[in-house]
């Protein structure tokens, strides 16, 4: 294991020209999560310091979207490679050992190529070592040109290169790491390019070989290395990403129908012997347990999903979910949705910052907001916490084996005790004890006068 102090840089103040978007190009989304977001894991992921992130390009809002847990550094206007990393000079750590760059735009870097490339420079001693790959298609990739002795001489951009070297298939991926103290010496005598003034970092592999500097490269499959420059690009490094994370999942046992039309963030943990259906989209904080069926088009978001529920068709956001449930088609759990054990959810219903006992039934088109419910209570079709008032939100209580009839309006603040009833089409305005039966507009006990 490498024990050197390694400091990261990522460059991301970059326009993204080709994205052709008012958006910063390295806040674009790969399954949930902006582009630069991958760069700082990777950082992470091999205990870099603090890492540096060169901002230029829309920068407010690139630190608005990634916030503090990095350094910032703006580049302004924005010179090229080279001239982003001269921006950075000042910030880098002098007392770090090795200085590593990564691109805001090349998310799929793993933590063990990016060992391999530390490793590489360290047993070479070399002052500094590069990530170079060999596609299919070089594309507009800047070309590795080798000396006869296979030392690596110079990059070459694909714009400013000659046939012979376009014909070149080993590429430069962007990824370098450098001995500090060789940076921090060389970065200044970068040089602006004629005509449109940018500085390459890439010219310091120049300026190495000038010196007899030791550079090592390290080699790894394109597919690590990706460029994101354009939305072909983008599109296909999402399906890239897409297949990993569904890799994962299938080999833990979970069963995906389609994993080409099953779109799962990065951070959701499922349980063995769920089945997800087509159409399915699984985001943010959620943990599905064992044995669940998810989907066919169900979104859920943020959730905690217990064993063994089955949701069909329905959105899902925020909500706490206990084993046995089951929810759909059609319904929508908002924030705050607490269902216990075994609760059915049918069509149409929408719960929200509530909590329903275990073995209750809400079947069929109706709404509950900020409410208590006990345990195995009915919401009979069509019932409705009014739970608004036009200025405040207001509680609903029903406790255990209560039945509420259909069309029921719940008016709240408004508490029904256990083993109550409501007839159909009831407004209840006034609490209902325990054992009570209540119907009517306004819902009135059943008495003489309310025969
Ligand atoms: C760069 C390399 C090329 C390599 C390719 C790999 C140079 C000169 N070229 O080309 O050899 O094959 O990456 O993907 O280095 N950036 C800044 N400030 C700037 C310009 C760019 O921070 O002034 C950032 C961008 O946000 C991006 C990264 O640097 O994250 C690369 O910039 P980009 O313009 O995409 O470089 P390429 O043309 O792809
Ligand atoms: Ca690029």
């Amino acid at each position: 294991m490498n024990n050197d102090k390694v400091q990261c840089v990522i460059l991301a103040a970059g326009q993204g020209t080709r994205m052709k978007s008012e958006q910063p190009k390295v806040l674009h989304q790969i399954v949930g999560k902006p582009m630069v977001q991958y760069a700082i894991d990777s950082a992470k992921s091999i205990g870099s310091l603090r890492p540096i992130v060169v901002i230029g390009h829309g920068a407010e809002q690139v630190k608005n979207t990634i916030g503090d847990r990095v350094e910032y550094v703006l580049q302004s206007p924005q010179r090229g490679t080279g001239h982003a990393m001269l921006q950075a000079r000042a910030q880098i750590d002098p007392a770090s050992d090795t200085v590593l760059v990564l691109y805001g735009d090349t998310p799929f870097i793993g933590a063990e190529t990016l060992q391999c490339l530390l490793a590489a420079q360290r047993d070479a001693q070399a002052a500094l070592s590069l990530i170079t790959f060999t596609p299919n298609d070089p594309a507009l990739y800047g070309r590795i040109v080798r000396d006869a002795n296979g030392r690596v001489v110079d990059i070459v951009e694909y714009k400013e290169a000659t046939s012979e070297q376009r014909a070149i298939r080993e590429v430069n991926s962007g990824i370098f790491c450098y001995q500090t103290q060789w940076l921090l010496e060389h970065l200044n005598k970068l040089q602006p390019r004629a005509g449109h003034g940018e500085y390459y970092l890439t010219d310091l592999i120049g300026i190495a070989a000038q010196e007899q500097a030791i550079t090592a490269t390290c080699s790894c499959d394109e597919a690590e290395v990706l460029g994101i420059n354009d939305r072909a690009q983008l599109a296909a490094a999402e399906r890239l990403m897409r297949d990993q994370i569904n890799l994962r999942h299938l080999l833990n046992g979970v069963t995906l129908i389609d994993p080409a039309n099953t779109y799962i963030e990065a951070s959701v943990t499922i349980g063995p012997d769920s089945i997800i259906h087509p159409g399915s989209h699984i985001k943010g904080k959620t943990a599905i347990g064992r044995e669940c069926a998810i989907g066919p088009n169900t979104i859920i978001e943020d959730s905690q999903i217990g064993n063994r529920v089955e949701i069909v068709a329905s959105l899902i956001e925020g909500a706490t979910i206990e084993d046995g449930v089951d929810v759909g088609p059609f319904s929508h759990l908002r924030k705050g949705a607490h269902l216990g054990a075994d609760v059915h959810i049918g069509n149409f219903a929408e719960v929200k910052d509530s909590t329903l006992g275990p073995g209750t039934k809400q079947g069929h088109f109706s709404y509950l907001g900020n409410a208590t419910i006990g345990a195995n209570v009915n919401i009979g079709a069509g019932t409705i916490t009014c739970n608004y008032d036009g200025q405040h939100k207001h509680p609903t209580t029903i406790g255990d084996n209560t039945f509420i009839g259909s069309d029921t309006m719940l008016v709240a603040p408004v508490t029904i005790g256990h083993d109550a009833k409501t007839g159909a089409g009831s407004v209840v305005t006034h609490d209902v004890a325990d054992n009570e039966l209540v119907y009517g507009v306004p819902a009135k006990p059943k008495t003489t006068s309310n025969p």
